[in-house]
């Protein structure tokens, strides 16, 4: 067998293994169902596993992972997690999950073809051009970079709250949402402090009439 692939085979025998070893009845403590408490839409990136960067364990977190974790309001498969971590699962937080030195938002800030992502990653260029003026007070491009990766963030915890499914929930249990981003150069997540929480949190327009 090839090596690359049997070092999957042989990785899950040992990862089954040592599970077992700590706990015999783990596997079927997981196979009763899950309860998540927080839905992570975070980047595809190899480098940043939801469960790894918050030391958790499998059961924990609910996840859907696109290119420059995007959340993007005509995308069913998205909608379709959200509405089931939501109104299924009754996740209590939902954590977008952005990070410094994304493919994704680098390839968005240029004006060279990539392919078909291209089409995806206007929705980053959208918040570029909404935050002008901002971005480009910034000389550094590693830092102007960086700086786009938290507005995009912010801006996909907004399209997130401007969610019907979202706000329904909101009328009857409390549900919070996080922008964080994590550095994969030090291992650390920041907190962009961009929480919402209620209809009042976003712009007027964006308010659905939930009775
Ligand atoms: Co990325």
């Amino acid at each position: 067998m090839e090596e690359s692939y049997k070092k999957l085979i042989d990785g899950n025998r040992r990862f089954a293994l040592s599970k077992k070893f700590e706990d015999p009845e783990y596997f079927k403590k997981l196979s009763m169902g899950q309860k998540p408490e927080y839905l992570w839409i975070g980047c595809s990136d190899s480098r940043v596993p939801a469960n790894e960067v918050t030391n958790t364990e499998s059961g924990e977190i609910f996840v859907h992972r696109n290119i420059a974790n995007q959340v993007v309001n005509t995308d069913i498969n998205a909608l379709s997690v959200i509405e089931y971590a939501v109104n299924f699962l009754k996740v209590k937080h939902i954590i977008v999950c952005g990070h410094y030195g994304c493919g994704g938002v680098l390839a968005a800030m240029s004006n060279n073809l990539h392919g078909f992502v291209d089409n995806w990653l206007v929705n980053i260029k959208n918040v570029y051009h909404k935050n002008k003026v901002e971005l480009d007070t910034i000389p550094d491009p590693d830092k102007k970079a960086d700086r786009l990766t938290e507005l995009n963030v912010i801006e996909q915890v907004r399209n997130l709250a401007k969610t019907t499914i979202v706000q329904q929930a909101w009328a009857e249990r409390p549900l919070h949402i996080h922008g964080w981003v994590y550095g994969i150069n030090s291992g650390l997540i920041t907190d962009l402090c961009i929480i919402h929480n209620e209809q009042d949190d976003i712009e007027e327009i964006f308010r659905y009439n939930i009775k």
